[in-house]
């Protein structure tokens, strides 16, 4: 069944964009002020479409919609009746997504949420299952770089560093949590060995409101740059990942995905650094093996059954070429496995 099918219709104003090629020039606002345009190149776009197995009539879901630019491959391929459900928990990425995908009309639905919770997303958009799942997970380009995020320490402004618009900033975990617990979080989400050392300058230096200051503090804290990185990297890794409950929702994400797919259906997913690779490895491992006992029992004891197989073993990686025309997608891995 397709969403055409389904007689969902697009919940948005149809005034951009076209499913016909040509791409539409968009703007939109950052969160707090400004205008970035929108200019998140996806990764690993074709091997997603090949990985997904995308076919005419089939239903995706994409957990993770963004700027909808991996959903338009979809679209492009599973035409000319298959369908979306592309989720965001980004409002500014819903917007996004709906103005570029708006020539596609019924075919996609774009709905604000947590891929967490994709199975009652999907129920309220009347979809039972899907024939692939992709999370192309953690942030765009766009949300780097557009005003309001607080993303990055290439700008000073506030430390907010959430995707949605609700819930704590890091800003309120920097400074209301004691030194050991940012220690923790700094070494635990940006294994940064030196965690003790960075959290014991920023509570020397509390209150931090804005990037340009946590950035300055870290510095100092760990000198200059280490391995070409600015050494305030793998804390504002650590701060975007806890504030977010990034690994929590991955998690759930991962357990509900075989439930959404139907026999033959793929999950791929798309992480970019390796605490997140590391947990899809593991789930997948996992969830496409006959006995998850401790190796130490002699006889299993678990009744596990598999729910998915390897659609492919070994990870894909991009290729020299796109590494070179687009830098950010150098550190995407993509695995993918097959709903049995
Ligand atoms: C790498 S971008 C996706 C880009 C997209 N594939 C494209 O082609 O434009 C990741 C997106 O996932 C969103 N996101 C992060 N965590 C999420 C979650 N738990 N649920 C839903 N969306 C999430 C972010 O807001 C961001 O828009």
């Amino acid at each position: 069944m397709t969403l055409a099918t389904m007689n969902i219709t697009a919940p948005f104003d149809v005034s951009v964009g076209s499913a016909s090629g040509v791409r539409p020039t968009l703007t939109f606002s950052g969160r707090a002020h400004g205008h970035a345009s929108v200019h998140h190149t996806p990764a690993l776009i074709t091997e997603t479409v090949e990985w997904l197995s995308v076919s005419p009539g089939k239903v995706y879901l994409d957990g993770t919609v963004g700027e909808g630019g991996h959903s338009e491959a979809i679209l492009d391929a599973s035409g000319p009746t298959g369908g979306v459900l592309g989720i965001d928990r980004d409002p500014r990425s819903v917007d996004a997504a709906r103005r570029r995908l708006t020539g596609y009309g019924d075919r996609v639905r774009i709905v604000h949420g947590n891929y967490a919770d994709m199975s009652e997303l999907a129920r309220q958009a009347g979809i039972a299952s899907v024939d692939g799942v992709l999370l192309d997970l953690g942030f765009s380009s766009r949300q780097v770089d557009a005003a309001g995020y607080g993303f990055s320490f290439q700008r000073d402004e506030p430390l907010d560093m959430r995707y949605d618009t609700v819930g704590l900033t890091a800003a309120d975990l920097l400074n209301h949590s004691d030194e050991r617990e940012l220690a923790d979080v700094i070494f635990r989400y940006g294994e940064e060995r030196r965690s003790r050392a960075v959290a014991r300058a920023i509570v020397a230096a509390r209150p931090i409101n804005s990037t340009g200051r946590l950035s300055a503090v870290v510095a100092r804290a760990l000198g200059g740059r280490r391995g070409g990185r600015h050494p305030a990297t793998r804390t504002f890794q650590a701060l975007r990942i806890a504030v977010n409950d990034e690994l929590m929702h991955l998690q759930a994400g991962l357990d509900a995905a075989p439930g959404m797919l139907s026999a033959g259906g793929r999950l791929v997913v798309i992480s970019y650094h390796s605490l997140e690779d590391r947990l899809v490895k593991a789930w997948m491992d996992r969830e496409a093996t006959q006995c998850v006992c401790p190796p130490e029992l002699p006889v299993c004891a678990c009744d596990h059954e598999p729910t998915v197989r390897f659609a492919r073993r070994r990870v894909v990686r991009p290729s020299a070429t796109e590494t070179q025309n687009n830098p950010r997608s150098r550190s995407a891995r993509l695995r993918a496995v097959e709903r049995i």
